[in-house]
């Protein structure tokens, strides 16, 4: 395993074999931010790492490209995606396959999953149109897949997804579309436990991201500063991250989580759900994603707690493993 979390051992496999016979198979994988969401789309750093659980998309040989049937969507869903993957299909040439995608993250959770579902369609179109799919080309058109979910997203879930490893990400400093953000890749120092507890439904992000935007214009320096401090406490965390400090990596979460509180994007839910974490002993715990009304808590432990213990707080937990660069 080298110096990734247990989901980029998985991505480091090939991201999409070649469409050379009838299937062919790709996958991006969720990420969860452990510093800096909200601040990250005001230019300041954010610390994300890839999850093991993902998207798959699988293409079968058939007469024209066209995503396969996806039941759970509503019809505004189904809509949004049939528009996000047109985007995609154009720049690849459209080949001839019939995509079926599955998944194994939560939906709307703060994970990921839309930036996955984009990654994996991405990395399987490329592969076969016969391109290679590179980090830099994938994270090109899961962007413009992304920009069909989100609006103008600061790009960190696909960017971590593309590039499945643990990642500082700054998003660009132009606004124009399509555009990478600046990107350091992480060495983890220490092997880690991430405990992700679903706390419940939420609205969208780009709801949560528009009413905290109206806030922090109306109080400009009041917000400023606390971006600012959560963009510090990423560098910080991610610098302890990379020396195996992983008592200062959860003290920033913990301070983090208080700053999201302040800036208003935490909820009642989600506060329990740190407290019960970091009772449980969590080095630190925080919101993740968005947050708003529900989403996920992420939760660091040296070691996973007894069997049991979790269970017991009645929290709905997945676990990944941060694994040591060596
Ligand atoms: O959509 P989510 O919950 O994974 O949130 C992404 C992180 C934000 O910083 C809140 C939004 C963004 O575009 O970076």
């Amino acid at each position: 395993m080298s110096g990734r979390s247990s989901a980029a051992r998985r991505a480091a496999a090939p991201a999409c074999a070649p469409h050379r016979g009838p299937a062919a198979e790709a996958f991006g994988p969720g990420k969860v931010i452990l510093l800096g969401e909200h601040a990250v789309v005001y230019g300041h750093p954010a610390l994300a790492v890839p999850l093991s659980l993902g998207v798959t998309a699988r293409g079968t040989a058939a007469e024209r490209c066209a995503l396969g049937d996806l039941p759970d969507l509503t019809a505004p869903q189904r809509r949004m995606l049939d528009a996000a993957f047109e985007a995609v299909a154009s720049a690849t040439g459209r080949p001839p396959l019939r995509i079926a995608l599955s998944s194994t993250l939560p939906v709307s959770m703060g994970l990921g999953s839309s930036a996955a579902l984009a990654v994996a369609v991405s990395r399987l179109l490329l592969g076969a149109s016969g391109s290679t799919p590179t980090p830099a080309k994938v994270l090109a058109l899961a962007l413009r897949m992304e920009e069909a979910f989100h609006g103008t997203p600061s790009g960190v879930d696909h960017t971590v997804s593309a590039h499945s490893t643990p990642l500082l990400y700054r998003r660009p400093v132009s606004a124009e579309p399509g555009r990478p953000g600046r990107v350091r890749q992480v060495r983890i120092g220490a092997r880690a436990t991430l405990v992700l507890a679903l706390v419940g439904p939420r609205r969208g992000t780009q709801e949560t991201v528009a009413a905290l935007r109206r806030r922090a214009a109306r109080w400009p320096t009041r917000y400023g500063r606390l971006f600012k401090e959560m963009g510090r406490l990423a560098v910080e965390g991610t610098e302890a991250l990379e020396a195996g400090d992983l008592e200062s990596l959860g003290d920033a979460m913990n301070v983090n989580h208080g700053l999201l509180a302040a800036a208003g994007v935490s909820s009642p839910a989600l506060d329990t759900a740190v407290d019960t974490l970091r009772r449980a002993g969590a080095l630190g715990a925080k919101l993740t994603g968005a947050g708003g009304d529900g989403g996920a808590v992420v939760a660091l432990f040296r070691k996973l707690p007894a069997s049991g213990t979790l269970e017991k707080s009645g929290l709905a937990v997945l676990t990944s493993e941060l694994e040591p660069t060596p």
